[in-house]
């Protein structure tokens, strides 16, 4: 089997999700369910005698041990962190605790479970470490896309935990030899994404009839890949990607803040249109972001070179499906909007031990 971490948030969930759809591989789940846990994201799945589920914390030395001795896992895809830049601003000690001293935790766990395994094994084992584009810093208008090679530079509380926890990965490449893959990926986006970030949460204010809020002058730049894509990516890496290299992953779509603002009340206006008028209006400038980086854009030439990796989704398809999931889904929405989310876990193992 494999150990998927934070598999209840929004990339980790997708992940499981087309995992379990395309393999017959179980997959055990190790998630903290912090406020971006949300089991709901697996229910359709949470029956499937593949899929196991076990509540607990990356940084759990003993936890993480017991886990390793009991299942076994070939492989890690090591998605678990705190994921938001607003939250490290106002709070970056949680991003140290998850991204650099989790990290830490979950390596070394695997490195002891990884030294108790057969030659074949060993050599087979893969730790597959999930990553952002933003380590690399910020590029200006002129700068050529984020290669592998690119120095890093974070600027966040949020991207300078992810760093370290990337140069960790490296090292204990380098050091013990665990067989270590890093994919950096750019902005994703796709079905059960936490509202708070900027395209869920442009899509749910609009129905609301709230403000769009778009930080500064608008014109920061992402380069989207949705989420599906993303998924694939992590899937072809860790079936043939080469232990100790980095493969960035983008959606080589590189869209302002406000253009991403435009494009979701454009969809509206089609899918679901507003008596009050064109959902534009809603849009509203606020305070800049501290710190915030201008520009991100991915060069990921080395991963489709190498293993034939490219984005199937155009941000065109992406949006929509993404726009129609979450008209076609307002209960998971609602029950995020509610808190109502973080008592499935209670409601569905509810006289049963979650681990
Ligand atoms: P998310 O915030 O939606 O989910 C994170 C998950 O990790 C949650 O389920 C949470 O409960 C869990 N978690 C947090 N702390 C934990 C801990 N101490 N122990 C166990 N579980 C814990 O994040 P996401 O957007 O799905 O991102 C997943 C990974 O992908 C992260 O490592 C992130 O850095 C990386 N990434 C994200 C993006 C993006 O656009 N979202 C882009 C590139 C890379
Ligand atoms: P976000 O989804 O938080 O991702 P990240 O900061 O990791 O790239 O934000 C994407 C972009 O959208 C980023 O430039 C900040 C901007 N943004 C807004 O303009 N308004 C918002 O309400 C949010 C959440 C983000």
């Amino acid at each position: 089997m494999i150990l998927v971490t934070g598999g209840a948030g929004f990339i980790g969930g997708n992940f499981i999700l087309d995992w379990l759809a395309e393999s017959d591989e179980p997959v055990l789940n190790l998630d903290a369910l912090t406020y971006a846990g949300n089991l709901e994201t697996l229910a359709t799945v949470e029956d499937d005698p593949r899929y196991v589920f076990v509540q607990g914390d990356i940084c759990e030395h003993e936890l993480l041990g017991g886990l390793f001795a009991k299942y076994r896992p070939r492989a890690i895809v090591h998605f678990a962190a705190e994921s938001h830049v607003d939250r490290s601003i106002h709070g970056p000690g949680d991003f140290v605790r998850t991204n650099v001293e989790g990290s830490f935790a979950l390596l070394e766990a695997a490195r002891a479970y990884w030294n108790t395994l057969g030659e074949a094994e060993r050599t087979s084992f893969r730790f597959h470490h999930v990553s952002t584009d933003e380590v690399f810093g910020s590029l200006q208008a002129e700068d050529a896309p984020f290669a592998e090679t690119n120095p890093y530079l974070p600027n966040s509380p949020y991207a300078a935990s992810k760093a370290a926890s990337d140069h960790m990965a490296r090292a204990w490449f380098h050091t013990y030899g665990l067989p270590v893959l890093t994919t950096n990926c750019s902005n994703n986006y796709g079905p059960y994404q936490f509202l708070e970030k900027l395209i869920p949460l442009t899509i749910v204010n609009a129905l609301a009839g709230k403000a769009l809020p778009v930080y500064g002058d608008g014109l920061n730049v992402r380069d989207w890949l949705y989420v599906g894509d993303h998924c694939r990516a992590i899937r072809s890496v860790l079936a043939h990607g080469r232990p100790g290299e980095t493969y960035n992953v983008g959606g080589g779509c590189e869209k302002t803040n406000i253009d991403i603002v435009r494009a979701i009340c454009g969809l509206l206006d089609q899918l679901w249109p507003d008596a009050g008028g064109r959902y534009e209006r809603l849009v509203t400038f606020v305070a800049d972001r501290p710190g915030h980086d201008r520009r991100y854009a991915i060069d990921a030439r080395k991963i489709e070179q190498e293993l034939g990796w490219r984005p199937a989704e155009s941000f065109e398809s992406g949006l929509r499906k993404t726009v129609q999931w979450y008209l076609a889904n307002p209960k998971w929405v609602a029950d995020v909007q509610s808190g109502a989310y973080r008592a499935w876990v209670d409601r569905q193992y509810s006289g049963a031990a979650v681990a």
